[in-house]
């Protein structure tokens, strides 16, 4: 991890001194939690302090009504289907898309684009892959993509993602299985360790959030970048995370300066992890 202490940022105020750090495979500068005591209260007092996220709108890149989601990326019109009544069955919400699957995915493109990230040839092991879009895009990378999800979201997940490697310039390729968090995964998934994890939306209970971490900890080798996009909803369900998170990984805030330029929103957080 590469320190480098700027000062004066944007929110002068709020963010006096923030530290600059490099995590993991990410190219980029991340605002480091430097962990403490109260560090996952401020994170969070701040995010929602600044960002002020219930004030912007909800889905603003999905229409969660719809049976389809399109969205242009790397050079394709990728095409997600989705089940919106399934939205209305309890615990069930990997069938539509949700706002941070979109902002990870474009982040990705953007981060390859600018040179701040490579995914082709890599491993990459997407949790609660939902609907797919997020694999799909890195796969498009060049990622030798994992996509992961309960046992009874799998069959829209292989739908989606079948109807989105059709493409014959696709760089990378893909595989859906089963992984639910706390369970152990299937050897193909951790040996050898993923060099990318990806999930969006995928911190939302403080019981998913604790076999969420052992998850993350299993799949984390010392070369495992962790990226994970969440929308702030709960301050005190992040701050939960956060505070158990800090324990084990380095964990960074990606400014959104250096998410896509047309995929950003205050409702949405981003971070890079990396074991400690
Ligand atoms: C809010 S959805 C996000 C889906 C997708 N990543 C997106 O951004 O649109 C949360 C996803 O996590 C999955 N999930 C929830 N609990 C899980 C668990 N215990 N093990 C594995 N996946 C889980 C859900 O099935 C769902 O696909």
């Amino acid at each position: 991890m590469a320190y480098e202490e700027i000062k004066g940022s944007e929110h002068e105020e709020e963010e006096e001194e923030a530290v600059m750090v490099s995590i993991g495979s990410y190219g980029g500068k991340v605002r480091a939690l430097v962990a403490g005591e109260e560090s996952a209260a401020e994170e969070t007092m701040l995010l929602w302090g600044i960002q002020q996220p219930t004030l912007s709108k909800h889905n603003a890149f999905v229409s969660q009504s719809s049976l389809q989601l399109r969205l242009d990326a790397c050079g394709h019109s990728l095409s997600i289907i989705q089940s919106p009544s399934s939205l209305s069955t309890p615990g069930v919400t990997g069938a539509v898309m949700w706002d941070s699957g979109v902002i990870l995915g474009k982040f990705l493109e953007h981060s390859v684009d600018s040179g701040m990230l490579v995914l082709q040839g890599k491993k990459v092991v997407e949790l609660g892959s939902g609907c797919g879009l997020v694999g799909c895009i890195a796969a498009l990378l060049g990622g030798q993509v994992i996509l992961t999800d309960l046992p009874d979201r799998l069959r829209l997940l292989r739908k989606n993602v079948e109807a989105n490697m059709r493409h014959s310039d696709v760089q990378g390729s893909t595989k859906v299985t089963e992984l639910t968090w706390g369970d152990d995964p299937d050897p193909e998934i951790i040996e050898p360790a993923p060099d990318y994890v990806l999930g969006s939306d995928v911190i939302y209970s403080e019981g998913a959030v604790v076999d969420l971490l052992a998850t993350l900890e299993k799949l984390s080798g010392s070369k495992t970048t962790i990226l994970l996009a969440g929308e702030l909803r709960n301050d005190a369900i992040l701050e939960y995370f956060l505070e158990r998170a800090m324990k084990d990984f380095v964990i960074g805030r990606v400014d959104q300066t250096l998410w896509h330029p047309d995929y950003c929103s205050s409702r949405v957080v981003l971070y890079v992890l990396e074991r400690k």
